[in-house]
């Protein structure tokens, strides 16, 4: 196996990926647990990450002696190269001009680390990101990379396979970094591929038991892919030690939650409690029209009807919860800075403390693609792991205005109405998410040979890649034609459908 020692890097759990890609198993151990980490898994390489620090501060992190006493191969990456380069005996300087961004890098001597990928005289682009950097390198080392602002891009000692880059090999914006980080692991520590998805499945079913042991664990069933893989993980682990709680808000699409659950209990033999809590929540949301509000009703609600269940239940000692490493980062990055509001999306956040819950998160380590591989790993079907991305307070968001069940009712229909067409023509997986809205708005039309005087339907698609950033989607309009007929003619109450053409930024994705 391969150990990352985390200097605090954003991007080491990038180093991971890159490294479960190959084939080989990998564990990030933050430097704090360095040595210990070390200890245990005994790995036959390390790679240093970056990291925000300075090594020329007092107190710095610095990685564990034993590590360089044991003599297996060492990839340093940044910050993971200055403080090795210092604890060998080179030295490092602050306050140059930094490099960030792209660089292109000239190879000066071949190298394991690039063969078959990198040769020598050419320039290669890189991505650095850091202001200190390495002045005098430790004997034994040699540079065999240079950057115009990076004279130590690429230094190495190879007899002792120690190799260090200024630039970050695991980003995208390294275009092969990914084959470099697979020479470290294949060439260098000597590693074959023989870890997959199904290894990590078997891993994490072990850690769960550990963690668990015979206790009961609860958790919120949505029927999105995170909270679904995590479930049926956790159920492999524990079995009937599980339960979990889909809380049915009736603020979901047409079908779903008896499809969710027809799914998890006679596939998977999972069990679960169906809460109808429709009255609930469409009684207290009746005219309600601002979107925060909307949100802050939904999310207590939710914590409210769930952790009745649970009581009824007996309570548990654990949560369940399908918690990704993108939102392990941003709560960790973003904590306390001076980040803005856009929306309050809702989770069962406050819920463990209030329960006296401890957590279990299978996925904190994965990416969402990740998520999907090992979904399908599980059993999942593919019509069910590429599903568009669904908002926890659904539709009750996408009826700006006051929400009614009349119009919630409405909406549920065009918005299958229009899913099908979508299906139809082929176009589901090519569009990111996709859905209908209900606007407050009422319009004249003729229909026969009566005036109609009922609400305009607005129709959004988008493309994106995390939904961050996204582009209206570009329909054929003989396609837009045919669906916003078919929702004229079969759902009763609307008839204008309008298409919504703004991307995100300056627009959000969702209406509210
Ligand atoms: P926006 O509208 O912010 O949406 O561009 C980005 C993505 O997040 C989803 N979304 C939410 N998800 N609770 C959620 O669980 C929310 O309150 C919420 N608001 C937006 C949205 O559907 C899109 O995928």
């Amino acid at each position: 196996s391969v150990l990352i020692i985390d200097f605090g890097s954003q991007v080491t759990q990038l180093i991971a990926r890159r490294v479960r890609e190959t084939g080989v198993f990998c564990e990030i151990v933050p430097f704090q647990k360095a040595e210990e980490g070390f200890e245990r898994l005994k790995p036959k390489g390390v790679i240093f990450s970056g990291g925000p620090d300075s090594v020329t501060r007092d107190g710095s992190p610095r990685a564990p002696q034993a590590v360089f006493d044991s003599g297996v191969p060492i990839l340093a990456i940044c910050y993971g190269q200055q403080t090795m380069c210092l604890q060998l005996g080179g030295t490092v300087e602050g306050g140059h001009a930094a490099e960030f961004g792209r660089a292109d890098v000239e190879i000066l001597k071949a190298s394991p680390l690039f063969e078959g990928i990198w040769e020598v005289g050419r320039k290669y682009p890189v991505w650095m990101s850091h202001g200190d950097r390495v002045t005098r390198a430790p004997e034994g080392f040699e540079v065999i990379g240079v950057s115009p602002h990076a004279p130590f891009a690429i230094c190495v000692n190879e007899e002792k396979r120690y190799y260090t880059t200024m630039f970050h090999p695991e980003v995208v914006h390294t275009p092969d970094g990914g084959r470099l980080l697979s020479n470290f692991v294949h060439k260098i520590v000597g590693l074959k591929s023989d870890w997959s998805m199904a290894a990590y499945r078997a891993e994490m079913v072990q850690k769960i038991r550990d963690q668990v042991g015979d206790k009961r664990v609860i958790c919120a069933l949505s029927g999105g892919v995170d909270s679904s893989v995590a479930a049926l993980l956790i159920h492999e682990a524990v079995g009937d030690q599980l339960t979990c709680i889909l809380v049915d808000h009736g603020l979901m699409r047409k079908n779903e939650a008896n499809e969710v659950v027809a799914m998890f209990r006679e596939h998977y033999n999972l069990h679960l409690i169906h809460v109808d809590a429709v009255d609930r929540f469409v009684g207290e949301l009746e005219g309600v029209a601002d979107p925060e509000t909307k949100r802050k009703i939904i999310g207590r609600l939710f914590i409210e009807t769930f952790e009745d269940e649970a009581k009824k239940l007996g309570g548990a000692d654990f949560l369940g919860q399908g918690t990704l490493y993108p939102d392990v980062i941003e709560s960790v990055s973003f904590s306390g800075g001076p980040s803005v509001t856009i929306k309050s999306h809702h989770n069962v956040g406050g819920l463990p403390e209030r329960m006296n819950m401890q957590l279990v998160e299978p996925l904190r380590e994965l990416f969402k693609d990740e998520v999907r591989v090992l979904g399908k790993e599980l059993g999942l079907p593919d019509s069910f792991i590429g599903r568009h991305p669904f908002p926890g307070p659904g539709l009750a968001i996408r009826c700006p205005g006051g929400v009614t069940k009349e119009k919630l009712d409405i909406l549920r229909e065009a918005d299958a109405i229009y899913l099908d067409e979508i299906r139809k023509n082929g176009l589901y997986d090519v569009i990111w998410q996709a859905f209908a809205v209900l606007l407050p708005v009422q319009t004249v039309g003729v229909m026969g040979d009566g005036r109609t005087y009922e609400y305009v339907c607005a129709l959004r698609a988008v493309t994106s890649v995390d939904g961050m950033t996204a582009d209206f989607y570009h329909y054929d309009m003989n396609f837009l034609g045919k669906a916003a007929t078919r929702i004229i003619n079969e759902v009763r109450g609307i008839n204008r459908v309008v298409y919504d053409v703004t991307s995100k930024p300056p627009g959000t994705i969702e209406w509210e």
